[in-house]
């Protein structure tokens, strides 16, 4: 074994040393802090408050019994935990927190190698971005979706089916009890969304990155062969130590380039591109908007899964999991990159059946043949702005029509509704001062509801331009992440209701009928800036301070690059 880490906190006879290790020792056996003994820490985002991650506290003594059983110590790391549900008022705010949080509490401790046990949304980029940052040798444990869940006889998509039942209470065609009703259905299991949400999918970036075991990702929560993969994984680490192995090895651009293809072959969540975009920039690789575009252009959607199509995760895995899925395009992926058993990705392709080919459909006749993510440009969204046609309605895709502009989410709700809206199935709705940091945090809320009189008329989908994200369960022709935001003098924030705007997903493009003349002079008295947030102190504060646009991940701006390993001074 090379040379440890945490031996510069343990190894020698200096009163320093000594410290280290009196306090650490507390009935472990006497050469647990030996030189030969890799530290691993498991870092664990269990929370009651998360509850899609409730679960991981049995998941991490699996994997301490077998790292134990492979000669290293484990350690319980409780890390900052992100319950997207419950955290007000966007779990993403506090992404680039909880990476900072964790970043620095793995680099400030005898750490020599972790497990980073993840689920809900945010929760897998946090850890991924902080495992980059100092560049110790790391797995990835996705906790994995909850069993599906039945209403009336029929299966629910988590989130999903919330948007779609709640659309449809505001059309009129069920009623608000039934609605209620189907709550007690909707979480049936421990585990995370169902759906080929974000959580899922960046279980599958995880896996597609090389930073699981292969064969892990979408593994149903409840399911025994959890608790047998994070066993393996507790063994792994131990040997990936070892070997010294570390995130760098394994998370390379083409590696990166592999994800980007994933997520285009399971219909994955737009929150990739941002969670994608500011993991690579802690590693200091070049990923661009434009690499989402080019790298998922051609890939078939293969996961017949919600949003995109009908089934949900533990359907997915009963298909065959994701290794059935990625090996009908194994030849479409760099061969290069290697995963955390130290051989290359495409290596664990081959050999995986699809068992239900209406769920994992065959390459021939996917879902759809060519979907991805689309990266639209124009007077509108100077550095960019995206969309995912897999989830869009097809006609809507190239359009032209009248804004009708909001000024915040409130303003939003506040209007909506109104009988007297000037409002069309024609009109783009435009909703801003929901970026980075407008609101702050950039929530999702760019699948802005219909308004409801055109809801009761049967419209069900219309274009929707934000500065926001949206929820990787939602769909729609939802144009998101549009940079620069408004509120960071993006023109966005110049658009007035009546202006005509120009959508073509195909010619990659998105303006509005302005000259650069009007943009300007409109840019010297700007509207909207009362709505957006100002934060005075605290984290927000300093988020607003220093996030980037969401083209570059929606990072802070200081902590791009890695920092690595070293160890820092003396405590005492
Ligand atoms: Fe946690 Fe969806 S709310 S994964
Ligand atoms: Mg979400």
């Amino acid at each position: 074994m090379d040379h440890l880490r945490s031996a510069a906190w343990y190894q020698g006879s200096d009163r320093n040393a000594y410290i280290h290790r009196a306090w650490m020792r507390r009935g472990l056996p006497d050469d647990a802090l030996d030189a030969t003994k890799p530290q691993i820490a498991i870092a664990n985002t269990a929370s009651d408050l998360t509850p899609c991650n409730m679960h991981l506290n049995e998941v991490a003594d699996s994997v301490k019994q077998d790292v134990w059983a492979a000669g290293g110590v484990p350690y319980n790391l409780p890390v900052v935990s992100l319950g997207e549900t419950q955290v007000k008022p966007t779990a993403m705010l506090w992404r680039n927190m909880a990476a900072m949080a964790m970043e620095e509490m793995f680099r400030a401790n005898p750490i020599d190698g972790l497990v980073l046990l993840g689920g809900c949304d945010k929760t897998i980029p946090a850890l991924l971005m902080a495992a980059a940052s100092v560049n110790i040798p790391a797995i990835v444990v996705p906790g994995g979706p909850m069993l599906t869940g039945y209403f009336r006889g029929e299966a629910l998509g988590c989130g999903t089916d919330v948007w779609r039942l709640s659309e449809e209470v505001r059309a009129g065609t069920i009623t608000n009890a039934q609605f209620q009703e189907s709550e007690q259905s909707t979480i049936r299991s421990k585990g995370h969304c169902n759906t080929m949400g974000t959580a899922s999918t960046m279980a599958v970036v995880a896996e597609a990155l090389g930073m699981t075991i292969p064969g892990f990702a979408g593994t149903p929560a409840p399911d025994a062969r959890l608790l047998k993969m994070s066993h393996e994984t507790g063994r792994l680490i131990v040997d990936m130590v070892a070997a010294g192995r570390r995130p760098s090895d394994i998370m390379t651009r083409e590696s990166f380039l592999n994800a980007i293809m994933a997520v285009a072959a399971v219909g994955g969540s737009t929150n990739a591109v941002v969670h994608l975009l500011a993991i690579a920039g802690r590693l200091g690789i070049e990923l661009s908007l434009e690499d989402f575009d080019e790298a998922g252009a051609g890939i078939p959607v293969m996961a017949n899964l919600q949003p995109s199509g009908s089934f949900l995760m533990d359907d997915l895995h009963r298909a065959g999991g994701l290794l059935a899925l990625l090996s009908q395009i194994a030849d479409l992926l760099h061969p290069q990159p290697i995963t955390v058993t130290g051989a290359p990705f495409v290596a664990s392709l081959g050999g995986h059946p699809v068992y239900d080919d209406t769920v994992i459909l065959p390459r021939e006749n996917p879902l759809m043949a060519d979907a991805g993510i689309a990266v639209l440009r124009g007077n509108l969204a100077p550095r960019g702005a995206i969309i995912k046609p897999s989830a869009a309605t097809p006609e809507l895709l190239q359009h032209v029509g009248p804004a009708v502009v909001f000024d915040s989410v409130e303003d939003m709700r506040a209007r909506i509704d109104d009988p007297e809206l000037d409002v069309t199935a024609d009109s783009v709705l435009v909703l801003r001062g929901c970026g980075p940091r407008g609101y702050p945090g950039m929530p999702e809320v760019g699948n802005m509801p219909l308004p409801r009189k055109l809801l009761e008329a049967g419209v069900r989908d219309m274009v929707r331009i934000s500065d926001a994200r949206m929820s990787g369960t939602a769909y729609g022709t939802v144009i998101l992440h549009v940079a620069p935001e408004a509120a960071a003098g993006g023109p966005l924030g110049l658009v007035r209701t009546g202006d005509i705007i120009r959508v073509d997903v195909a010619g990659r493009s998105l303006s509005v009928d302005l000259s650069d003349e009007e943009l300007s002079a409109r840019s010297q008295s700007p509207q909207s800036e009362a709505a957006y947030a100002k934060p005075s102190r605290g984290w927000a504060k300093l988020y607003v301070d220093h996030v980037m646009q969401a083209d570059t991940g929606a990072d802070l701006d200081f902590l791009v690059g890695s920092s690595g390993d070293e160890v820092s001074r003396e405590s005492h």
